[in-house]
């Protein structure tokens, strides 16, 4: 009787997002300070990615310091008591430290004992897995407000030398938040997420070190420092195709789960990674380019933050407006992927 009760209330209940806020640093690095550090040029880092800047932590700046800045905007914007909050999720691939997770430490700052605080490690698609997650845990009735935090510091953890260039030009800090809270309205708010993964990829981009799977006693040592094992490792070509083909199957998917079409959506946010690979999908999918909210010009490519930064950059700028439809697309490192839609 109870699990019918429970099943019930999850079929009335959703969540919708009340409220958005992001925190950049202050260093604006734009590709002409990469080009004697990294031997390239602003002309190829444009050309090849759309990338003209991105920003970069000091550092005294931890990720739960990004984290933290992103979540006291978007607190006010709820205009909410942080003691609203009963859940922290945070999706970061640039952890302060190996443990706790980075949503402890931020629990720490916001001073909110007494909650669950959630980390989320998939890469690119980190936002999407949250968003999963946040919208589960409204729909149980259980919890009432989310503090759903993106959050990356990648300036400390690559390779600023020629050897590194083809991911380091790619990557830039940042951090978003959003408030999420239960709705009983239907038709608004998070009306899909769908997550995915393939681990059969998981070395196409990922960090070898340090970690415990080596064959070695310590999970970093000289000879990795050396070989630079403590930095990301990308197949850009295998990432770039896998990345084409997986986000316009996955709006495909995401259209065909909601019974939508293309026209229906009024606003499309992909995962930032590369411009040309949202280009790519807009034309293998003949998207008018207008609905596709791209921000990678100014940020670069900050993993699980880039669609929440994305997201509240469009509703800064009034492109995003209440009622309107919208998707989100992520591809990343695991490979792991997913969407979700949304009526703002
Ligand atoms: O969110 C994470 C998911 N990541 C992605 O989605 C990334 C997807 N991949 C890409 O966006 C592209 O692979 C990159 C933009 C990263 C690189 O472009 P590419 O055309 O795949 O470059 P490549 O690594 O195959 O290298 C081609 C050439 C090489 O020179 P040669 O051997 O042809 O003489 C590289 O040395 O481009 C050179 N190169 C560069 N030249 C100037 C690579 N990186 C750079 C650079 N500046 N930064």
């Amino acid at each position: 009787m109870e699990f019918i009760q429970e099943v019930l209330t999850m079929e009335k209940l959703g969540s919708f997002i009340k409220a958005t806020g992001s925190y950049t640093p202050d260093r604006v690095v734009f590709n002409s300070e990469l080009e004697t550090l990294l031997d390239t040029t602003d002309e190829w880092i444009r050309k090849r990615c759309g990338i003209a800047k991105r920003y970069w932590a000091e550092q005294t700046e931890t990720t739960s310091d990004l984290a933290y800045q992103a979540s006291l905007k978007a607190l006010e914007k709820a205009n909410i008591e942080k003691q609203e909050i009963d859940m922290i999720i945070l999706a970061t691939v640039t952890p302060d430290h190996e443990f706790p997770g980075t949503a402890c430490f931020l629990q720490g700052k916001l001073d909110l004992p007494g909650i669950p605080a959630i980390d989320v490690r998939q890469q690119c698609s980190g936002f999407i897995y949250a968003l999963s997650q946040a919208d589960l845990y409204l729909r149980t009735g259980d919890y009432r407000t989310v503090l759903l935090v993106c959050a990356e510091l990648h300036s400390k953890c690559l390779d600023l030398s020629p050897r590194g260039r083809n991911v380091s030009i790619l990557f830039g800090d940042g951090a978003a938040a959003m408030i999420l809270q239960q709705t009983e309205e239907a038709n608004r708010g998070v009306l899909s997420t769908h997550i995915m993964s393939d681990g059969s990829h998981a070395k196409q981009l990922w960090c070898p070190a340090p970690g415990n799977g080596h064959v070695s006693a310590a999970r970093i040592d000289a000879a990795m420092l050396e070989q630079g094992l403590q930095f990301p490792h990308m197949n850009g070509r295998a990432i770039f195709t896998h990345a084409v083909r997986q986000m316009s199957q996955e709006l495909l998917h995401c259209l065909k789960q909601n019974s939508k079409t293309i026209d229906e959506v009024d606003l499309i946010f992909f995962h930032q990674a590369n411009l040309r690979i949202c280009e790519a999908v807009g034309k293998l999918l003949e998207i008018d380019p207008a609905k596709i909210y791209n921000t990678i010009e100014e940020y670069g490519n900050t993993t699980a933050a880039t669609l929440p930064l994305g997201i509240d950059h469009a509703v800064k700028s009034g492109a995003l407006k209440k009622g309107m439809l919208i998707a989100t697309v992520a591809f990343g490192s695991g490979f792991t992927w997913g969407s979700a839609m949304l009526r703002w």
